[in-house]
């Protein structure tokens, strides 16, 4: 790096008076200022802050992911990088405490004013849930037109775009689905993984029955989520079948992502494994955030507008409480969880995978590491 030749001062390197020049508050423009006004615009403007910088972590994760190969160092890049981002969300999630610190009233001082804008124009948040996964016939049925019809052209444009390109769901699932570890011995071993898996279920199935502390309808309804559970189960298993649940929406994933995804989460502790392992972690970990600022926003609406409608036109709370449940992208990773084996009923691995693992543990330090699970 070279040294700096021209002096750099604090306030200009920042652009301090650009920022800190942006707090023009509506309420003055009308009347008397209003004192929370301010604090409503900083807080705003710096959520805006942190989704840039999300999307800056994003768009390298998603450039890494869309080329033909993604090597080991390029993964423990990606995961640093999704670390990161789950550590901003954290704080996102943690400032919604300081916007609530303005009481209803104090809001009302001011809210009039701000009609029609609304976070439905926040074109940041957009594009984060459009290239994390969140494409239109993802979200909730209010949702698929709703804010775009709130946008200026150039905006709506823009998201329209975006919507065209991959987003980090599907090249993750992609990059699953091309894992090679699949190809070697798949069919005897998903024979075993059936098997045993089916043994769990059963068992499963037994207590239910034989809870007595059960009524006959809190069986039955337990009863229908276990045979839920089992379809689910069976599916991974039947490429058509699976297909069929996939077009119904019950998963998301391709068929051979969601094995490959199966297999990592099992063998997560095999060294081959353990970086796909993390990046399907720090996703999960990333899409339960996203769900808990959802979740933590709709009860500051709550608080702040009761019932009322937003000043986007949305239903308010109701609209933003159903996103919690809905707007979720990484779920199947959550809900494989349902067909996970306990260690011990692990079936061995295959042998060429094994040998597969072997090669890649006996060279370390050579290149090979770039070819353990590059695909
Ligand atoms: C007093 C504080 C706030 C209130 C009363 C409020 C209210 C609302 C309401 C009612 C909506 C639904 C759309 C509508 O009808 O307008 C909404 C959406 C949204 N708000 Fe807020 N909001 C507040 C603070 C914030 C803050 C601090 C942020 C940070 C950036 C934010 C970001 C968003 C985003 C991104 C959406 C779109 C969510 C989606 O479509 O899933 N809001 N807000």
């Amino acid at each position: 790096m070279k040294k700096n030749i021209t002096p750099v001062y604090y306030g200009d390197y920042l652009q301090l008076d650009k920022i800190l020049s942006a707090q023009s508050l509506q309420s003055e423009k009308y009347g008397a200022g209003a004192h929370d006004e301010t604090l409503f615009i900083i807080v705003h403007q710096v959520y805006e802050l942190w989704f840039r910088q999300l999307l800056h972590e994003l768009s390298s994760v998603i450039d890494i992911f869309s080329a033909d190969t993604v090597k080991d160092n390029q993964l423990i890049t990606v995961v640093h990088r999704l670390q990161r981002m789950v550590h901003i969300q954290d704080l996102m999630n943690d400032q919604i405490s300081v916007m609530e610190t303005m009481t209803p009233q104090d809001f009302l001082a001011f809210r009039d004013y701000l009609v029609p804008a609304s976070g439905f124009q926040s074109i940041q948040f957009k594009q984060l849930e459009i290239s994390l996964g969140l494409k239109r016939e993802y979200r909730i049925d209010f949702d698929k037109q709703s804010f775009y019809k709130r946008l200026n052209d150039e905006d709506r444009a823009y998201l329209e775009d975006l919507e065209q390109k991959q987003s980090l769901f599907e090249l993750v699932d992609k990059w699953l689905s091309r894992l090679p570890l699949l190809k070697k011995d798949e069919f005897v071993f998903w024979q075993h993984y059936q098997h045993t898996a089916e043994q769990l279920l059963e068992a499963d199935k037994q207590i239910i029955v034989n809870n007595t502390a059960l009524s006959d309808s809190e069986r039955r309804g337990e009863l229908k989520e276990w045979q839920n559970n089992w379809d689910n189960f069976h599916a991974l298993f039947n490429k058509v079948e699976y297909e069929e649940m996939r077009s119904e929406g019950k998963f998301r994933l391709s068929h051979d992502g969601i094995l490959a995804a199966l297999f990592i989460k099992q063998y997560a502790e095999e060294p081959i494994f353990n970086l796909p392992f993390q990046v399907i972690t720090t996703l999960i970990d990333m899409d339960e955030k996203l769900t808990l600022w959802r979740y933590r926003h709709a009860m500051m609406v709550q608080r702040m507008l009761g019932t009322k409608i937003g000043t986007g036109g949305s239903s308010g709370h109701q609209y933003l409480k159903k996103t919690t449940e809905s707007n979720r992208i990484f779920l199947d990773f959550f809900n494989m969880a349902s067909f996970l084996l306990p260690k011990d009923s692990l079936p061995p691995l295959p042998e060429a995978i094994k040998k597969y693992c072997g090669f890649y543990i006996g060279h370390t330090g050579s290149n090979t590491t770039n070819s353990q699970l590059a695909t």
